[in-house]
C-alpha cells in the first residue's frame, strides 16, 4: 500500500531481512557498540535477531525502491518462540568468541527487561522501529507507527506497548506526540555497556 507522501508499507519478504537489518544498523548507536564500527558488519550480525523475531513480524517502508525504515512487533506468544540461531554460524567468524559474549552482555539489558513486566496478551510489543537517518523527519517512522495500530486492532490486541531508551530523544517525542504514556522507568542491570541511562517503557491504549 502506497500512501499520498510515496511511502510503501508492507509485510517484508525474504529478500527484505538484509535491507531491513541494514536500516537498523543505521538508525541505532546501541548495536554499533555491539558488533563495531562497521556498518555493514552490524547489519549482518543484526539479521539473525532480526530472524530471531520473525520475518512474519517483519514490515518495512519503501520508498523509491529502497528500504528506508523497518518495524517489528511481537506478540506474548513470539517470546515463548523466538530463537537466536546465527550466534555460532554469523556472529563467530565475524566477532569471534569475545566479541560474541560482549555482544551478548550487550543485549542482556534489553532481555532483562521483560523479567520486570512481561507483555500481557492483550498487548502488541513493538520490538524495534527504525528509520534510515538520511530519510528521518519525513513522516516514516510516524506512517509505521499507525500501521502498527491497524495492524495491532485487526488482530484483537488492546494495547501497544515499547520500551525506548532515554538518550532516544526522537523516538520519545515521537511516541508521546502520538498518544503513548509512560508507564514506568526501567534500570536493568548490565545497561551503561550500551549507553543507556535507563528506558522508558511506554504504552497505548487502542
Ligand atoms: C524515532 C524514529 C523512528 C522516527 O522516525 P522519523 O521517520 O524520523 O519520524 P517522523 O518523521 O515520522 O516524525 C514524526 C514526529 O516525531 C517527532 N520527531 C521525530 N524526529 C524527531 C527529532 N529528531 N527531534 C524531535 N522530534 C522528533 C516529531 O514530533 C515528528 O513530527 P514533525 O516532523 O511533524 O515535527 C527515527 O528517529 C529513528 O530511527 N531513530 C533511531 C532509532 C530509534 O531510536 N528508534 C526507536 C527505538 S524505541
Amino acid at each position: 500500500m502506497e500512501n499520498e507522501a510515496g511511502i510503501i508499507i508492507r509485510l517484508a519478504t525474504e529478500a527484505d531481512i538484509q535491507p531491513a537489518a541494514l536500516v537498523v544498523a543505521e538508525a541505532f548507536d546501541e548495536y554499533r557498540l555491539l558488533f563495531g564500527d562497521d556498518i555493514s558488519t552490524v547489519a549482518r550480525c543484526t539479521v539473525p535477531l532480526l530472524e530471531a523475531v520473525g520475518r512474519h513480524n517483519l514490515t518495512v517502508a519503501k520508498v523509491e525502491g529502497q528500504t528506508v525504515g523497518m518495524l517489528q512487533v511481537m506478540a506474548r506468544v513470539d517470546f515463548a518462540r523466538s530463537r537466536l540461531r546465527g550466534i555460532g554460524s554469523v556472529w563467530r567468524p565475524v566477532l569471534g568468541w569475545s566479541g560474541v559474549v560482549r555482544a551478548l552482555l550487550g543485549l542482556a539489558p534489553m532481555l532483562l527487561l521483560f523479567l520486570g513486566r512481561p507483555v500481557r496478551r492483550d498487548e502488541l510489543y513493538i520490538a524495534t522501529l527504525g528509520v534510515r537517518p538520511a530519510w528521518q523527519r519525513r513522516g516514516i517512522g510516524r506512517t509505521l507507527l499507525n500501521h502498527a495500530e491497524e495492524l495491532a486492532k485487526r488482530q484483537g490486541f488492546e494495547a501497544l506497548l515499547l520500551h525506548v531508551a532515554s538518550h532516544s530523544a526522537a523516538a520519545r517525542s515521537l511516541y508521546a506526540r502520538v498518544g503513548y504514556i509512560v508507564e514506568r522507568v526501567q534500570r536493568p542491570p548490565l545497561r551503561h555497556r550500551i549507553g543507556v541511562d535507563h528506558y522508558l517503557l511506554m504504552r497505548k491504549v487502542l
